[in-house]
């Protein structure tokens, strides 16, 4: 492909780029995928009205996200062994996403660790962090988040118990692989990724080796992540989390308005819209479905962001005309990094950057801040 124009363009590559195992774990979704796919095709029924001789210069993406200047309302998901699509990968996404204006996250399961950013990147970024019964160890990680200048916790909240992705126990899904025969054929045909794999010590998760208790070697660490995830989480654990933190607080994983209404009465800065991007609770609402009502509960009380499906800067805007405050993208930087590298990721924002700005002019909006329900066909202001 001489240039990849669209996230299609950068999924293709990519699933000729990324060993097989870790290119399914990204395009994946729980059970049937029905609500993974579903995130993605209900944009398509949402219509824009097309306005024409407005003035349309100087044009503006600018905005913040929970108080934080950003160059677009664009910003990284936290995806979880993001260093398996490609070596290094959080550090590369990091730096993409600096160079972008807009904010990174890094996940609790990623193979990069938070001292790993900090050191190799610079820039301030966001922290997502999944509720472990190791309480201790969720104590230490605020306080390493807290040393490696994190400016914002992400707190997943729909992960207490794992969904199931057939294609991850087909493949026999772990970081790194193992040398199975079938694994080691088709590692033979992506020479590109085994080189950068070879030239990196970062092939395991990076933020839990060496710092949970008990977890010293591969097979002791996937025994601990799979007993880990904490089927008690509650709000009571949300107080206890934002009390130990203490800076802005954003909650992922709301699609429900009674849990809405929960996150706002938490105190938190702000929640995401989010099925986990179908992986959960397959045959839930898609999140762009689910995000009107939410906006409705909740809307003048915290700030809604949004995420899920979202595979254009088309997207994007459908999401803001719906009520959200900004967005966050998670295959779609994935695809351009197993394809590209930090190459793919700055293509990724790029498209999407674009994208938003012609739709929004042609939709009569110079500003981004301004776009709302007038510009979508029968949508309200
Ligand atoms: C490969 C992959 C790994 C993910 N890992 C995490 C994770 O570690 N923590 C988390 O909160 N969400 C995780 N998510 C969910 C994303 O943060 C986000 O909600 C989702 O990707 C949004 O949907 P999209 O991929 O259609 O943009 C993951 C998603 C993917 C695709």
């Amino acid at each position: 492909m001489a240039q990849p124009l669209t996230i299609e363009d950068l999924r293709i590559l990519a699933k000729r780029r990324v060993p097989r195992m870790f290119y399914d774990y990204a395009d994946s979704g729980a059970w049937t995928e029905g609500t993974y796919r579903a995130n993605e095709t209900d944009f398509t029924g949402i219509k824009l009205r097309q306005r024409v001789a407005v003035d349309m210069t100087n044009r503006t993406l600018a905005s913040t996200m929970v108080g934080q200047p950003v160059a677009m309302p664009v910003a990284l998901a936290p995806t979880g062994l993001t260093g398996m699509q490609h070596a290094d990968g959080e550090i590369l996404a990091a730096r993409a996403a600096s160079k972008a204006g807009v904010p990174f996250t890094l996940s609790t399961m990623s193979i990069c660790s938070l001292e790993d950013i900090a050191n190799h990147v610079g820039k301030p970024f966001w922290f997502q962090l999944y509720v472990m019964k190791d309480r201790d160890f969720i104590a230490r990680l605020i306080q390493r988040a807290k040393g490696a200048g994190v400016t914002a916790l992400v707190l997943t909240l729909d992960l207490q118990i794992l969904g199931q992705r057939h294609k991850d126990i087909r493949n026999g899904l772990s970081a790194p692989p193992k040398p199975t025969i079938a694994n080691l054929i088709n590692l033979a045909t992506k020479p590109r990724w085994c080189l950068g794999m070879l030239d990196t010590p970062r092939r395991s998760f990076g933020n839990i080796v060496g710092h949970a208790k008990g977890v010293g070697d591969l097979s002791s660490l996937s025994s601990w992540t799979a007993e880990q995830f904490d089927p008690a989480l509650s709000w009571d654990d949300v107080k206890w989390i934002k009390d130990l933190w203490g800076g802005k607080l954003i909650l992922k994983g709301i699609l429900d308005p009674e849990d809405a209404e929960m996150a706002a009465k938490s105190g938190a800065d702000a929640l995401i819209v989010s099925n986990h991007g179908g992986r959960q609770l397959d045959g839930a609402l898609s999140s762009i479905a689910a995000l009107p009502a939410i906006v409705e509960q909740v809307g003048g009380r915290m700030e809604i962001l949004f995420d899920g499906g979202i595979r254009s800067g088309q997207d994007v805007i459908k999401a803001l005309a719906l009520g959200a405050h900004g967005t966050f993208i998670g295959r779609a930087f994935l695809y351009g990094l197993g394809a590209m590298g930090e190459e793919g990721v700055t293509r990724c924002l790029d498209i999407i950057r674009k994208e938003l700005d012609i739709t929004m002019a042609l939709c009569g909006l110079r500003d981004v801040r301004d776009v709302d329900g007038r510009i979508l066909v029968g949508g309200k202001g």
